[in-house]
């Protein structure tokens, strides 16, 4: 079978003049999610109105995304982004009893800025060791009072892959529910939420599922949805006008969603479903165990030991991280800078070759110092 980058790379313009790495920020955008944009745009300039085409996009949208992740549409809500999904989760768990919150150091800080803003809740924050988690590490901290159990599938920092499958099992064992924040794996690491039995999870659209800000998905789980009753919800959220709260994950929904980033992530996530997450994983691994070595050899320091299952990611220690991207965007190598790590990151459109042009200008820059 032809190699992806070689098969698809013609869809994006910004590979031709850049080395485009910032997959775990922004992704390159592909010609067809372009062209979708500027349908949406098109359709209000030309003809006026274009609603009913709006909310068809929609549907597509949700069950494109249902299909990538193994769920149902009607488990799917739009929501604006993946702090608002967490808010709305965070609203519909006032019923129960249980007021415990379990979350992670390796969580992105919007985690705990929500729970910090819940008061009724107390909460307790797995730390990492070795910048990894071990599932063993949450048997302690998930208890029989714990409500929620929230676990990135990736870590945003330095890419390192969580074994949520064995997360979810625990945390059921417990009786508590599991959200998981997949903003930093969808599109590039498979995702199959009935096999893991995860009961919530949510994804934003511009990072490796090739879409733009303004729009996320959350997943919940059928029966635990019509369970629910969440306080973030409103008319999008219900049956019709004057109905109560409408059936599976649609009523964690709100007002209006951003329709311009539905028709991107309809024709993105299309694309990512046509050609396939686990093609994607296979050659996104590849590429970045060879960019590891690559960099090891060359002295320079990795964040985490590519140890347990490949990171998407190669995260490169570096104090003055900014600085570097500020150079070596001007060399036109585009990566995402996160405190003291360079992180590159890849997705099917990127070469081997990429990846060690970016890792010899990051070493270039270093020997300048
Ligand atoms: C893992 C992860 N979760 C959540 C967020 C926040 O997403 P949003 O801005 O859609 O709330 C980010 C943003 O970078 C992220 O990387």
């Amino acid at each position: 079978m032809e190699p992806l980058p070689q098969r698809y790379r013609q869809l994006f313009p910004t590979v031709r003049t850049h080395t485009m790495l910032a997959s775990c920020s922004q992704s390159a955008l592909a010609e067809p999610v372009s062209r979708a944009i500027k349908d949406y745009h098109d359709s209000l300039l030309l003809m006026g109105t274009n609603w009913n085409e709006a909310i068809e996009k929609t549907e597509s949208a949700r069950n494109e995304f249902a299909k990538l992740i193994g769920a149902e549409p009607d488990e799917i809500a739009i929501v604006p982004s993946v702090s608002d999904a967490l808010v709305s989760v965070a609203s519909s768990l006032s019923g129960f009893r249980k007021k415990h919150v379990v979350y992670t150091e390796m969580d992105f800080p919007a985690v705990s800025h929500v729970w910090q803003a819940q008061s009724d809740y107390t909460v307790s924050v797995i730390p990492t060791i070795d910048r990894g988690l071990h599932p063993k590490q949450y048997e302690k901290d998930i208890t029989d009072e714990t409500v929620l159990t929230c676990v990135p599938h990736v870590h945003y920092r330095d890419g390192f892959v969580q074994d949520v499958k064995a997360i979810a099992e625990m945390s059921k064992k417990k009786g508590s529910l599991l959200f998981v924040d997949a903003y930093q794996s969808a599109g590039h690491i498979p995702i199959d939420v009935k096999e893991w039995g995860a009961d919530m999870l949510a994804a934003g659209t511009r990072k490796y599922l090739l879409g733009i800000p303004g729009m996320a998905f959350l997943y919940v789980r059928k029966e635990l949805a019509d369970a629910l009753k969440p306080k973030s919800s409103a008319w999008f959220g219900r049956g019709g006008f004057d109905a109560a709260y409408a059936t599976g994950a649609r009523r964690f929904q709100t007002g209006t969603p951003a329709f311009i980033s539905v028709y991107a992530a309809a024709s993105a996530l299309s694309l990512l479903n046509h050609i396939g997450v686990s093609r994607i994983r296979d050659h996104v691994k590849t590429i970045c165990a060879d960019a590891c070595q690559y960099a090891a050899d060359k002295g320079l320091q990795l964040a985490a030991a590519p140890a347990g299952d490949q990171p998407g990611m190669v995260a490169i220690r570096d104090e003055r991280a900014s600085e570097t991207a500020a150079l070596l965007k001007k060399k036109k190598v585009i990566c995402a800078p996160r405190d003291s790590l360079i992180r590159l990151a890849p997705h099917f459109y990127n070469t081997k070759d990429e990846l060690r042009h970016a890792i010899d200008e990051i070493a270039a820059v270093f020997s300048a110092r």
